[in-house]
């Protein structure tokens, strides 16, 4: 039985990814947050997507943006309260938008209670037990435990003031749980039910790769010049990929996920849960989607292509190919708030904007489901964003630009910054380009060849055939340079090279971009 059988919402869905504190500012304060994200939810509704997925929004210093959790079961004042969580769920709903959460179980903030519990109770404790705390190495303790490092750049341990150190795969301020530990996954029971019982349909699980490491903790074997894959990611994220990995994708992790699904099943709605899993390959991805685990797991592979419709046509066999034996509906990501947009990604400008519509308008015609990055539907391009104002750990730990660049809040009206972002003339955490004026909501949707109408537009013709066109998908051989395949009734041709090419028999049910009998370089076309 192939999924179309069994429509649940997610399986076909197009998934907008709000970044909390760059999407709208409810209270003027300069930091988007959940009211202002509700006031725009119409926005989200006319733009055609089904669905939203929430950064995280809960009580949180905020040294990594929200993904350093202090309490799971409330808001950070910074973004609202618990009031206001339950005010955009029901809107969202009332306007026929699903709700997608984040959940961060790899770590919690340090200023979550049981690391400062952990902290005050010293070494032996059952408190500390909850984290990774161990005695260094050398003659006094002063060197960390293994030689792990964090994503983020620099050890992954810290030292404490009694002399043990705790891990840290991230930042310092984001210690790693536990998942050994029977507390550690009743805790996310809790937090679980605790999201589910408020109406949120879903959530997206931070690191779901992580959570556990190799029991003993042993050193990681780096072998010296391994390629490195080029991408945006900080390069310790990228560097893992083909690293012995004694710190992600343990196999003790899926009993997590296969509790989670029981807990999801309970509730009626198709709630589902889909994981951020940087695997190494894509079979393990598909582990994380057995039946009886995650529903989806983002496909970073398109992210990490280049542009070149070989690679493209590699990601896309080698995806379905991977999840074809556990029956899993397929996911695709262009962009997201880790990475460099994709219209930059491919060179920027006219042309990379041109790639990037192009690029985009294939995924959307694929089986699964498509995840948007806020901003994208307006060909925002990666913003050089001064130190003075950079705020990802990733900087402060490498001195390395990080990924702020990605995260400039959204431009929504007006000539000039801040751009309707929140009420009144003041700053976003971010200054904006000025030259973002033509790129604004209102700017764009006033023009029928705009990125937003193109993404409208797309989007609406995608509900035409998204459930319907079933999980089939023929390559077909136009040439090396051009990306081109079937799907039920709709043929999808993206031409990656730099010559126009002839189209096959069909009429233009999308373009990316003017066509005029053949199709110029950098531009898709849907045909049916
Ligand atoms: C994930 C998030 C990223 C965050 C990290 C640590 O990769 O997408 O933004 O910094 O986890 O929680």
């Amino acid at each position: 039985m192939g999924w179309n059988d069994q429509i649940e919402w997610w399986r076909h869905a197009a998934i907008y990814q709000v970044y909390v504190r760059s999407f709208a500012d409810g209270d003027g304060d300069g930091v988007g947050d959940l009211p202002g994200i509700t006031a725009r939810l119409p926005y989200l509704r006319d733009l055609g997507v089904d669905a939203l997925w929430i950064t995280p929004f809960y009580t949180s210093p905020q040294n990594d943006h929200g993904y350093d959790v202090a309490d799971y079961c409330d808001v950070d004042p910074l973004f609202g309260q618990l009031s206001d969580a339950d005010a955009l769920l029901d809107r969202a709903h009332e306007l026929g938008l699903k709700v997608i959460v984040d959940l961060v179980p790899n770590h919690t903030s340090d200023a979550h209670d049981w690391f400062q519990a952990a902290l005050a109770a010293g070494p032996g404790s059952p408190e500390r037990e909850r984290y990774l705390f161990r005695e260094g190495r050398g003659a006094d303790g002063a060197e960390p435990p293994n030689n792990w490092e964090s994503v983020f750049g620099g050890p992954a341990w810290t030292r404490v003031e009694d002399g043990e150190w705790y891990l840290h795969l991230f930042d310092s301020t984001q210690p790693d749980l536990n998942w050994r530990h029977p507390e550690v996954g009743d805790m996310f029971e809790e937090v679980l039910t605790f999201w589910l019982d408020r109406g949120v349909d879903g959530f997206r699980v931070d690191v779901a790769h992580g959570l556990f490491k190799e029991a003993n903790l042993r050193d990681q074997v780096v072998h010296s010049g391994e390629e490195r894959p080029t991408n945006q990611l900080p390069s310790s994220m990228v560097e893992r990929r083909l690293k012995d990995e004694p710190m992600w994708d343990q196999p003790e992790v899926h009993e997590v996920y296969r509790r989670w699904r029981r807990i999801l099943e309970k509730y009626d709605g198709e709630r589902m849960n889909v994981a951020e899993a940087w695997t190494q390959t894509p079979e393990s991805m598909a582990n994380f989607v057995r039946p009886d685990e995650m529903n989806q797991s983002f496909n970073f592979s398109w992210l990490l292509a280049d542009w070149s419709a070989t690679e493209f046509a590699d990601v896309i066999t080698g995806t379905l190919a991977a999840l074809e034996p556990v029956g899993a509906t397929p996911t695709w990501v262009l962009s997201n708030h880790d990475v460099t947009r994709h219209v930059t990604r491919y060179g920027g400008g006219a042309q990379g904007l041109a790639r990037a519509r192009a690029a985009t308008l294939a995924m959307l015609a694929l089986p699964g489901s498509s995840y948007l990055y806020q901003g994208e539907e307006l060909g925002l391009e990666q913003v050089d964003v001064e130190p003075e104002f950079r705020q990802d750990p990733s900087w402060f730990r490498t001195g390395e630009p990080g990924r702020d660049g990605c995260r400039v809040p959204i431009p929504w009206g007006g000539q000039e910054a801040p751009f309707e972002f929140g009420p009144g003339a003041g700053h976003p955490w971010i200054p904006q380009p000025a030259e973002w004026a033509a790129q604004t909501v209102e700017a764009q949707a006033a023009d029928p060849g705009s990125t937003l109408a193109f993404y409208r537009a797309a989007l609406a013709a995608r509900r035409g055939f998204a459930t319907t066109a079933g999980d089939e998908v023929e390559m077909l051989d136009l040439g090396a340079d051009v990306l081109a395949f079937r799907r039920g009734p709709v043929t999808v041709v993206l031409n990656c090279g730099q010559k126009p090419v002839v189209l096959p028999a069909g009429d233009v049910l999308m373009a990316s971009g003017p066509v005029d009998g053949e199709l110029p370089a950098d531009t898709a076309v849907w045909l049916a």
